[in-house]
């Protein structure tokens, strides 16, 4: 028997989680199975739950201090399994990513400044820029040829800063929604361009961990000495070890021009200081759950291809776009020749299922859908049967 199961269906329905306790306010119906928030329906490493639950059997919970096995445990894994090597100095704690997103826009830039997000993307980098109010200009990624992936649209990007005059970009890598793995080549790209224009880049990493098909994550500052010079990263083991719930993220900043300021900012606010579940859990993630991490991808690559051979053989008009990380599929459902309100209320009302529309992500998505398929694999091959059941039906 495998040492870490991934089959077992578990009843997460009444624990507070977002992804089915709020399924009524969001998709205004409870019986519908939720596909959507980026969370996956696995059990954490039990290596991190005995870790938490060490800890929460000692009676005391006061103020937490961070030790430096937190730190070194988090300098280990990026060394380990990114080749990124990274010094204390240049890291912080932040409490999630979002978050972090919104300190480097608050600090970094004043209302009305421009910033650069690239859709279709994240929904949050649009609406923490917005939401401060910041301008937000695009730079569009481009469909590719063969429609299974997007490209980068660099002269786009030098046009945007050269026209814009940006003060800061909020950069996907990998990229959501469609689990984009971007090239050292194109990072460094990017580097070179924010030197040039001024900008600074805050790279979005949490999917990082979770290249598919022997990938290798490329972290942004270490795509050349450019791409160090105005990166910010933003990294956690949240989405890696399903412990989202947790709110455990880091910042790595190598150019002390942007960390010194940016970090003190960080402290004297205490954005920066952690609570003890945080750093208990990612030190045991980091130190003992490589085993489980190295158990999932492979699982979560099986469920791609599953996805993969249901829609071509009973749902051809939905192309699947492979990711090339994480465990989300970019789903093109042009083919069925849906309004996007036409879509969403397929899957709702008719397939009983809860997706994120493509849209969310910006009028790039039309015509999409985002489907989470880190479930079990018994539970998410009957989700597609319903999908396919429903498509019947709408065309009988
Ligand atoms: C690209 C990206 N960034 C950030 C987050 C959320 O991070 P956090 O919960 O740490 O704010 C997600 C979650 O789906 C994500 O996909």
């Amino acid at each position: 028997m495998a040492k870490y199961d991934f089959d077992t269906v578990i009843d997460r329905r009444g624990t507070g989680a977002m992804k089915y306790d709020a399924l009524n306010e969001l998709f205004g119906r409870n019986d519908i199975t939720p596909m959507w928030i980026a969370d996956m329906e696995f059990a954490a490493a039990p290596e991190i739950t005995e870790a938490i639950m060490r800890r929460f059997a000692h009676p005391v919970y006061g103020y937490a201090y961070t030790p430096d096995s937190y730190w070194d445990s988090v300098r280990s894994w990026l060394m380990r399994r990114h080749g990124f090597s990274v010094e204390k100095e240049e890291l912080a704690f932040v409490p999630g990513i979002v978050r972090a997103i919104a300190y480097a826009v608050n600090f970094f830039t004043a209302p009305g400044d421009k910033i650069v997000i690239q859709p279709p993307v994240y929904h949050p980098f649009r609406m923490v820029a917005e939401g401060n109010g910041r301008v937000v200009v695009e730079n569009p990624l481009i469909p590719s040829p063969q429609g299974d992936t997007y490209i980068m649209d660099l002269p786009g990007l030098e046009r945007v800063f050269a026209q814009e005059r940006p003060k800061l970009m909020i950069l996907c890598n990998p990229h959501n929604p469609a689990g984009i793995q971007w090239s050292r080549e194109t990072l460094a790209a990017v580097g070179s361009l924010a030197r040039k224009y001024g900008v600074i880049v805050v790279s979005d990493e949490i999917h990082g961990d979770l290249m598919l098909y022997g990938r290798r994550h490329v972290p942004f500052l270490d795509a050349g000495e450019d791409a160090a010079a105005v990166g910010i990263a933003f990294g956690a083991p949240s989405k890696t070890f399903n412990i989202p719930g947790l709110v455990s993220s880091w910042a790595v900043v190598r150019n002390p021009q942007i960390r010194e300021p940016f970090y003190k900012w960080l402290e004297v606010n205490e954005f920066s200081a952690p609570n003890f579940t945080a750093t208990t859990a990612t030190e045991a993630a980091y130190n003992h759950g490589e085993e489980w991490l190295d158990s999932l991808i492979p699982y979560l690559e099986e469920n791609i291809e599953a996805v993969e051979r249901f829609f071509q053989q009973k749902c051809p008009r939905i192309k699947v776009m492979r990711p090339q990380a994480s465990f989300l599929v970019w789903l093109d459902c042009r083919g069925l020749g849906m309004s996007q309100d036409e879509l969403v209320s397929f899957f709702v009302n008719d397939a009983r299922l809860a997706l994120n529309s493509g849209t969310m992500f910006g009028s790039q998505g039309e015509g999409f859908m985002r489907l989470n398929i880190a479930q079990p694999r018994a539970s998410l091959l009957e989700v597609l049967e319903s999908i396919a059941l429903a498509s019947v039906e709408v065309n009988a």
